[in-house]
């Protein structure tokens, strides 16, 4: 059940603009009531009265006289922000904080949370590193950017860049307004980030991890009203200020603040890339380097986190991740006998390091198995939570 009411939608320049009054409509079918705002290249774009009939609400946008602080009262009254279509300028801009228009300014009285982009723009601008790094910082920051269509543009040119079909947003704009407190009261757990084993002062020994599945994980848990621990190792990965977040560098660190938090948690996602070895002699100068030959270094295991908590888990939910670079599926099925979880999520290494989207297999118990293919962490996190509440198979 999504619990939108009231949305105001920011139109930016581009052509798409014509398929607002549209989009307007199906919300309104939705029970979504809306508020419009104009930039000013989108004025000339888009009929103010056909905004203005189908919103049944006055049209917002510069050069209106305002004494009311429009941008504030604008934020007071929606739950959310809709930036629709979301030129790669707009997005510039609210990815700098830059207010120099009313939807701009409006951008930066909403929380990151409640901010929904729909970019619409040329494929050369959408590709362009200065668009891409923008579309990740504001993805960083909470903000829910959805995707791109593929097809003819405006520009004649064929790629990506388009914007989604009303349709295909107001399912998405519903979608990220769900609450279904379906864990709430329960405290989720999950491992995230690689380790970092020394070597000497200098070097470490580690895993490729960008912890992205991890925030995606935590997100999607806070969504569903869950209480949310994260034990990250060393990663840029930026969480939810909501999330407790606990930092540490090697497995065993990982290992001992895990098995404290896990007295308390109901569920554990071990999504951490956790270094399976570490060295034997740590060395306190740096090693230098051997002009005539090569050198060994002595590694010796590092617990295996999850079967120690697997051993123990009791009515807890234990989740593990299996990340192997072939597709044989019975890898990660020997791997959640073994380490006892209830579900583990196999996917392929090539298909998942460091990306926004991966593909993932749900393995369960009793021949549990749900498959999602080339989707965005947040919708893979999404279907491992869902197994989380519902837990098939057991
Ligand atoms: O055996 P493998 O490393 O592929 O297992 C992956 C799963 O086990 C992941 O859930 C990972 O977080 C966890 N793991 C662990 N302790 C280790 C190695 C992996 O908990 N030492």
């Amino acid at each position: 059940m999504s619990n939108l009411n009231r949305l105001v939608i920011g139109i930016s320049g581009g052509i798409a603009a014509y398929k607002i009054p549209q989009l307007i409509r199906l919300l309104k079918v939705n029970g979504v009531e809306t508020k419009i705002v104009l930039t000013p290249s989108a004025f000339p774009l888009v009929g103010e009265d056909a905004l203005r009939t189908v919103s049944a609400n006055q049209v917002y946008r510069d050069g209106l006289v305002n004494y009311d602080m429009d941008h504030i009262r604008l934020a007071e009254w929606g739950q959310k922000l809709l930036v629709c279509p979301a030129t790669a300028n707009t997005i510039a801009k609210i990815a700098h904080g830059i207010a120099d228009n009313l939807l701009t300014t409006l951008a930066l009285s909403f929380r990151e949370s409640q901010i929904i982009v729909a970019p619409a723009m040329n494929t050369v601008m959408w590709e362009s590193r200065a668009t891409q790094e923008n579309i990740c910082t504001l993805k960083r920051r909470g903000i829910i950017v959805l995707p791109v269509g593929f097809g003819k543009l405006a520009c004649d040119v064929t790629g990506a860049g388009r914007m989604l079909e009303p349709e295909e947003i107001v399912s998405y704009v519903l979608a990220s307004s769900k609450s279904d407190e379906t864990l709430k009261g329960k405290r989720v757990l999950i491992s995230s980030g690689p380790t970092e084993e020394p070597i000497d002062p200098v070097r470490v020994l580690t895993n490729k991890s960008s912890g992205k599945m991890g925030v995606a994980l935590a997100r999607e848990a806070l969504i569903k009203g869950a209480e949310v621990t994260v034990v990250s190792g060393p990663s840029n990965a930026v969480f939810p200020s909501s999330v407790c977040v606990r930092k540490v560098t090697t497995a065993q660190q990982m290992h001992d603040v895990l098995h404290e938090e896990f007295a308390n948690a109901d569920v554990c996602i071990m999504a951490a890339a956790v270094s399976d070895y570490r060295v034997v002699n740590y060395s306190e100068s740096k090693i230098k380097r051997n002009e005539s030959g090569s050198i060994t270094l002595e590694l010796c295991p590092n617990p295996d986190i999850a079967a120690t908590l697997g051993a123990i888990k009791g009515t807890r939910i234990l989740v593990g991740f299996a990340l192997e670079s072939s597709n044989d599926e019975s890898l990660a099925l020997a791997k959640l006998e073994k380490k006892g979880c209830d579900f583990i999520v196999f996917n392929r290494a090539d298909k998942a390091l460091g990306l926004d989207s991966t593909s993932i297999v749900i393995l369960g118990r009793n021949g549990f198995r749900k498959a999602i293919d080339c989707t965005d962490k947040s919708v893979a996190a999404q279907a491992v939570l869902e197994c989380v509440v519902s837990k098939p198979g057991r």
